[in-house]
């Protein structure tokens, strides 16, 4: 970020600001796959909270890690645009909807 606000000729608060601002943005490594669960009303209405907490006991961390392996990087985000399909969630730029516990397994065996 130092570098970066150099090259800008910005001020580093104003890097920091924009890199910590945007969710697709990250000021720590990621995994090679990043899970985004979808946290806002429309989809906790339609109970993203167990999709949370399959998720969670798949890959065995929680929102914020990463997987020792670097595998997953797993996080909860706002509103995807896939609200008429609640619950969703990304994995990498991958979107997917109506999840079920039932669907998690099969969908994070996609990704390496
Ligand atoms: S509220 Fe979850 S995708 Fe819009």
């Amino acid at each position: 970020m130092i570098e970066l606000a150099k090259s800008l000729d910005m001020s580093l608060s104003d890097v920091y600001g924009m890199a910590t601002f945007y969710s697709f943005l990250s000021t720590k490594p990621q995994g090679r796959n990043v899970i985004r669960i979808c946290k806002s009303i429309p989809c906790f209405l339609k109970n993203c909270q167990t999709i949370i907490e399959t998720v969670e006991g798949e890959i065995g961390i929680k929102p914020g890690e990463t997987t020792p392996d670097g595998k997953f990087s797993f996080q909860l985000a706002n509103c995807i645009g896939a609200c008429d399909k609640a619950p969703a969630m990304m994995v990498n730029y991958d979107v997917h909807v109506d999840l079920t516990p039932e669907k998690i397994s099969q969908i994070l065996k996609e990704y390496k």
